[in-house]
């Protein structure tokens, strides 16, 4: 039988209805409206940004004479020792408290008794959770941000070391021109350097302050809120009460930006996967990043690049559920906006420890020289660097180079060759204004270190580019 969701109803009396609005009501909620309503299991994690906020609360209602000095001090105290408390996990949190701004408030009362109450004044549950929840999400940016630098750290370093690793270069998953393996590993610093980029930029539009908007329309008090906004690290006050306590699209870029994220550390997860993999032997994992099957004594599986492949798929659900919850809403705050805070902490969480994980399994990898040289060298890799000679030293249009180098490969096919395993004698069956020089063109290396336009594989280039990696993101 499964157990029942909420335990037998207390006696509901008046003194049992919630003291922080209870005001009006002379009976507690049902069991199941304080089931559903109840969110302190996981916006405690705000904790941190509530409390911050009610300081710059008190500390502007002191300054513009709303609440007496002493008061702001007790308050600011109180919120202080309230802080210390969570930190050292000293704090218990009531569910019959609903969420962590009531939690907090009401252990303010009990610490400092009636000045507790003013801090109230001028502010509701509206304005202080989208205040305490855009900290939040700021601060996970940041986390991020430094997170993701250092991946970005961990990558160029890789790729240094190997500017002239030779592998080949893929599409379609078939070996299409030989690359160097730091070139590769760039490619991936990029990515993650416009992942910072985006989370900048959302950083940049959610950094105004919707404290003071009170429950949606403002208020009468003589409040300051630029002093509250300054205080908290903000630009500036928001500009409009119903947007500023309704807009959560500050999130939803915060959820994007993670989702974009997710996908470019899921395709790095997946080359881990395929390059550890017997059949491509490119990269091992050591002990530590790798993990053994309880059946196959052989296995080195590489879980954690699986999980961070597979992780990238919530992230996706994360943006989606709270778009949906967002979608179609009416001005001003709705308590639908409670669910805006699950999907939030939970791709914070998963996020950071993608990064982390996948910063961990690039130090970790060792790369296997000799098996990428080969794959580099397979499948007919050098094929464009054979049609390209044909257009420049026998001026050949590409498109009849192409046709050319077609029929080449067909012959070395055929002949289980590699290109530069044929003779000449078999190169001018097919052309015959071919010359021995053709042959210089052919290794891997040599087609490498041909790409030398902008942005391409050379070696010279990837130790530029690694270069200004370094000056441009770390
Ligand atoms: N826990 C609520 C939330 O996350 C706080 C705001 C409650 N506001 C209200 N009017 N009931 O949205």
């Amino acid at each position: 039988m499964v157990a029942p969701i909420v335990k037998k109803p207390a006696k509901k009396t008046a003194s049992s209805a919630n003291s922080m609005w209870g005001g009006q009501f002379s009976v507690a909620p049902d069991d199941l409206l304080a089931k559903i309503n109840v969110s302190i299991s996981f916006d405690k994690q705000l904790y941190r940004q509530d409390i911050r906020g009610s300081i710059a609360h008190a500390k502007m209602l002191g300054k513009q004479k709303i609440i007496s000095a002493g008061d702001v001090k007790a308050i600011v105290a109180g919120l202080d020792g309230i802080l210390k408390d969570i930190d050292a996990g000293r704090f218990e949190f009531k569910d019959s408290l609903e969420d962590i701004h009531m939690n907090v408030e009401a252990a303010l009362k009990e610490r400092i008794g009636d000045a507790a109450g003013r801090l109230h004044t001028a502010r509701s549950r509206n304005d202080q959770v989208a205040t305490g929840f855009r900290l939040y999400v700021r601060d996970a940016v940041d986390a991020l941000d430094g997170a993701l630098k250092e991946l970005q750290k961990a990558l160029i370093a890789r790729a240094e070391e190997n500017v002239s690793t030779l592998m080949p270069g893929f599409t379609h998953l078939q070996a299409a021109q030989p690359v160097t393996l730091g070139h590769h590993l760039l490619a991936y610093v990029e990515m993650f350097g416009r992942d910072r980029g985006r989370a900048a930029d959302a950083r940049a539009r959610m950094n105004e302050s919707p404290l003071g908007a009170a429950a949606l329309a403002g208020t009468s008090f003589p409040i300051d809120r630029e002093f509250t906004a300054k205080e908290m690290g903000f630009d500036r006050a928001m500009g409009n009460s119903l947007d500023a306590v309704s807009a959560r699209d500050f999130a939803l870029e915060f959820l994007a930006f993670g989702s974009i994220c997710a996908v470019h550390l899921s395709r790095l997860a997946e080359e881990m996967v395929n390059w550890s993999s017997a059949q491509f032997g490119f990269i091992r994992f050591s002990d530590a990043w790798s993990t053994g099957s309880s059946i196959m004594p052989q296995k080195r599986n590489p879980d954690a690049a699986e999980l961070v492949r597979g992780k990238s798929g919530r992230m996706f659900g994360n943006l989606v559920s709270l778009l949906a919850t967002m979608k179609a809403l009416p001005l001003a705050y709705n308590k639908d906006m409670q669910e805006d805070k699950e999907p939030v902490f939970d791709t914070v969480a998963n996020l950071m420890v993608c990064v982390m994980a996948m910063t961990g399994m690039v130090k970790d990898f060792t790369v296997n020289k000799e098996a990428m040289a080969v794959a580099a060298s397979q499948a007919y890799s050098n094929a464009t660097d054979l049609a390209d000679w044909l257009v420049r030293e026998l001026k050949m249009p590409f498109r009849d180079a192409h046709h050319v180098t077609a029929k080449l490969v067909k012959l070395a096919s055929g002949k289980k060759k590699m290109l530069e395993e044929l003779s000449l004698k078999d190169l001018q069956t097919v052309e015959p204004r071919l010359r021995q020089e053709v042959f210089a063109c052919l290794p891997p290396l040599k087609s490498a270190e041909s790409r030398k336009s902008f942005g391409g594989t050379a070696p010279g280039n990837v130790k530029k580019a690694a270069a200004d990696a370094r000056k441009r993101f770390l």
